[in-house]
C-alpha cells in the first residue's frame, strides 16, 4: 500500500489542469449499456474507480477500450448480473441498475456493502423503479429488479438529506427506453446529471429540465451510439483552490466551469481569499489572513459535501471559531480525529464540527480513510510544519487522477513511497 509523504510549508505557485469528472464519468459509462452501438466517452479520468467501472461493463458483455482518457464500450450483447466480487469495489456499481434494467428489462446487481461515510440506503432508487412498473427484490445480497415492460411514471427524489444524485441517475437511464412521459419531481439537480441527461440526449433519448426541479422525460423504443466529452471535475477543482487558499502564492486552475465550484468560491472569497474567475479558469490568491465562517453542506447549488473535509482542513488555520454543519452525510467527519493529530483544533456536535483557528499545524503520520478525507489531510500536510504522512492512499487514487503529481507541478514537496 502506498502512501504520500507531504513536506510542509513550501508555497505553490503556478496552474494545473483539471482532469474530466469522476461523477459524471461513473454514470456516463454505466449508460452505455443501454446501446448496442459503440460509443465513446472523452475526458474519462484515470482513477480506480473509473477501472472498475470499466470491470463491471466487461464483467456484463461489453467491449471496451481505453487509451489515454478516451473510452470507447460496445455493448453488443450484453447479460444484466453483476456479482459481489465486482461490486463491492465501489459503491456506485449501482449506477449499472438503471441501464440494465431499462435495456435487459431485468438486473441483478449486489447490494452495496455499508460505507465509511455513513449509511448509504438506495431505497429511493429501488422506489423510482417500482413507479417505473418493476419488481424489486433483495435476496442473498443481491437486489434483483424486473419488469417485461417499463412504463413511465411521476417519480419524487426527495429523500431525508436531500434529493439523491445516482438516484436521479438510475431513473433518468431505466426511464429513457420506458413506454411513455415519466417526471421526475424533486431530483438532484448537480452539473454531472446534466451532463449525463446530456450524454444520454446525444444517444436520442428524450430528456428535459435536467438541472432543474423537474426531469420530464419522454420514452424512446431504441437508443444509439454516441460521443461525449465529461465536464472538468468540480471536485478536484475546488479541492485544488483550497490547496492554493492554504499554501499558495497565487494558483491558477484550468480547464473549469466556474459556475459549478461557485458556492467553494464564494466560501473562500468570504474567508478573505481574493478569487479571480475567468472563463474557464480561477485563480485564487493569498490575501492576509484567512478568518473563520460557518458553513452548511446542501445539495447543488449549495456547498458540496465533497468539499467539506477540505474545508475544515482550511478552516483549522484560519482566525476565529468555524462551524460546518454537515446535512447530506451527518457522520462523514473521519478526518476530524486525523486532522487533530496535526494539531488542529475540532469538536464534533451532532452533524457540526466546530474549529477553532490555530496558527500553525505540525506534521504527523496520519490515516487516510475515504477520498475527500484523505485529500484534506494532504492539504492539511502542504500547510504544517515538518513531514505529514498520509497512509492508505489508495483512496485518493480512487477519485483524484495523479494527485500527487499535479502538486508537485505547483511546487508541492510531496512524494509517493510504497508502505512495507
Ligand atoms: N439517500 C437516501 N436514499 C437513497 C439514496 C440516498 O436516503 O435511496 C440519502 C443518502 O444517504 C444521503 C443523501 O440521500 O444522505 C444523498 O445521497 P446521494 O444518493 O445523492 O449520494 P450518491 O448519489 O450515492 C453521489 C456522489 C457522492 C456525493 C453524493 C452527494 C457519485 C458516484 N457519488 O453519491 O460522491 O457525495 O452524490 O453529492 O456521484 C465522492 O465523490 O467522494 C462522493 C462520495
Amino acid at each position: 500500500m502506498d502512501k504520500i509523504r507531504v513536506h510542509g510549508g513550501h508555497p505553490l505557485s503556478g496552474s494545473i489542469k483539471v482532469s474530466g469528472s469522476k461523477n459524471s464519468s461513473l454514470p456516463i459509462l454505466a449508460a452505455t449499456l443501454l446501446t448496442r452501438e459503440p460509443c465513446v466517452v472523452h475526458g474519462v479520468p484515470d482513477l480506480s474507480d473509473t477501472h472498475y467501472m470499466l470491470q463491471i461493463l466487461m464483467h456484463l458483455g461489453a467491449q471496451v477500450e481505453r487509451a489515454s482518457g478516451t473510452v470507447s464500450v460496445t455493448a453488443e450483447k450484453v447479460h444484466s448480473v453483476a456479482p459481489y466480487d465486482i461490486v463491492r469495489k465501489m459503491r456506485a456499481s449501482v449506477c449499472v441498475l438503471g441501464p440494465s434494467l431499462g435495456r435487459c428489462k431485468e438486473a441483478t446487481v449486489a447490494l452495496p456493502g455499508g460505507c465509511v461515510i455513513g449509511d448509504r440506503p438506495i431505497d429511493l432508487h429501488l422506489k423510482g423503479f417500482e413507479a417505473l412498473g418493476a419488481a424489486v427484490r433483495v435476496e442473498g445480497g443481491d437486489i434483483k429488479v424486473f419488469a417485461p415492460k417499463l412504463k413511465g411514471a411521476v417519480i419524487n427524489m426527495q429523500g431525508k438529506f436531500g434529493p439523491t444524485v445516482l438516484g436521479t441517475d438510475n431513473i433518468m437511464m431505466a426511464a429513457v427506453l420506458a413506454d411513455g412521459v415519466t417526471v421526475i419531481e424533486g431530483p438532484a439537480q448537480e452539473p454531472e446529471v446534466v451532463d449525463l441527461a446530456n450524454f444520454l440526449n446525444e444517444m436520442g433519448a428524450k430528456i428535459e429540465g435536467a438541472g432543474t426541479r423537474r426531469i420530464v422525460i419522454e420514452g424512446v423504443p431504441a437508443l444509439h451510439g454516441a460521443e461525449h466529452w465529461v465536464i472538468p471535475d468540480r471536485i478536484e477543482a475546488g479541492t485544488f483552490l483550497v490547496a492554493g487558499a492554504m499554501a499558495g502564492e497565487g494558483v491558477t486552475v484550468k480547464r473549469v466551469e466556474p459556475e459549478h465550484v461557485r458556492a467553494v468560491t464564494d466560501a473562500l472569497a468570504r474567508c478573505g481569499y481574493a478569487v479571480d474567475i475567468g472563463d474557464d479558469s480561477i485563480t485564487i490568491l493569498p490575501n492576509g489572513e484567512a478568518t473563520a465562517q460557518d458553513l452548511v453542506t446542501e445539495p447543488y447549488p449549495g456547498f458540496p459535501t465533497d468539499m467539506q473535509a477540505q474545508m475544515c482542513a482550511l478552516l483549522s488555520t484560519s482566525r476565529g471559531t468555524s462551524s460546518v454543519t454537515e446535512n447530506i452525510f451527518p457522520r462523514r467527519y473521519m478526518h476530524v480525529a486525523e486532522l487533530k493529530r496535526l494539531g488542529a483544533k475540532l469538536r464534533l456536535e451532532g452533524a457540526t464540527a466546530v474549529i477553532d483557528g490555530v496558527d500553525r499545524l505540525l506534521g504527523a503520520p496520519v490515516m487516510a480513510s475515504d477520498l475527500r478525507a484523505s485529500a484534506a489531510l494532504v492539504l492539511a500536510g502542504l500547510k504544517a510544519d515538518g513531514t505529514t504522512e498520509v497512509s492508505r492512499v489508495y483512496h485518493i487514487d480512487r477519485g483524484y487522477e495523479h494527485l500527487d503529481e499535479k502538486l508537485m507541478e505547483l511546487g508541492a514537496h510531496i512524494e509517493r513511497v510504497k508502505e512495507t
